[in-house]
């Protein structure tokens, strides 16, 4: 795979949790703050019905995770590279031992374990690719994995820092029936993040 040296850095890094979020090294990949935007991605995928299949790229803090479970899915599945995410999803899964939805958490990165046998009703993207090869593997989400893992009428939405660039619209316009775009702006956030206030949420529905 390329930027092999990339991703061992990101699967073997210990992750540290702490009052801001979620640390990789000395700086977030994740706010607590980030909730209001993983809420309403939640809401544009599973407020409408309660029997979904939930795939979730990147399980990272699990604010989404916390956000979603409130819709009560069939079943939630993460997909997270970090063996130390991994444990710590576990860890939460515990805490939710009451709720009906099924969790599952696959580990690995979803280049190297996505198959194409399993269906699911919702996918959330929300992963840390190389600056060079971001766009071709939105491109590979967008046409691979949503071709093989969504089921008919699924719908599909992804962390987006800032508008969402013409490029990633004409794919979702190319490629899903309806795409719902929404900004959200949050503030307070920590200084490192100052500049990036604006959030897209593009919700597309095959
Ligand atoms: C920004 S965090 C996700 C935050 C999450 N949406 C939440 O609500 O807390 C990104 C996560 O994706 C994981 N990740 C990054 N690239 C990945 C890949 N290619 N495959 C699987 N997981 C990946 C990282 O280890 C990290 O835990």
């Amino acid at each position: 795979m390329f930027h092999r040296k990339y991703y061992e850095r990101m699967i073997n890094c210990v992750p540290i949790v702490d009052k801001d979020g979620l640390k990789y090294g000395s700086h977030h990949v994740m706010y607590w703050k980030e909730k209001p935007l993983m809420d309403l991605h939640a809401k544009r995928l599973c407020a409408d019905k309660s029997d979904y299949d939930v795939l979730d790229i990147g399980f990272g803090l699990g604010v989404f995770f916390r956000s979603v479970i409130a819709y009560a899915p069939r079943s939630y599945t993460a997909i997270e590279a970090n063996k130390g995410v991994v444990k710590y999803a576990l860890k939460i899964f515990r805490d939710y031992h009451w709720t009906k939805t099924n969790m599952h958490i696959k580990e690995g990165l979803w280049q190297n374990i996505i198959d194409n046998r399993s269906k699911y009703d919702v996918i959330m993207s929300d992963t840390c690719s190389p600056k060079d090869n971001r766009e071709e593997e939105f491109q590979c989400l967008v046409n691979q994995v949503c071709d093989y893992n969504l089921k008919e009428n699924g719908k599909f939405s992804f962390f987006q820092n800032g508008e969402l660039p013409d490029s990633r619209y004409y794919l979702l316009e190319k490629r899903f029936k309806h795409v719902f775009i929404e900004t959200i702006q949050i503030d307070n956030l920590p200084i490192e993040w100052k500049k990036k206030r604006l959030f897209t949420v593009a919700t597309s529905e095959l």
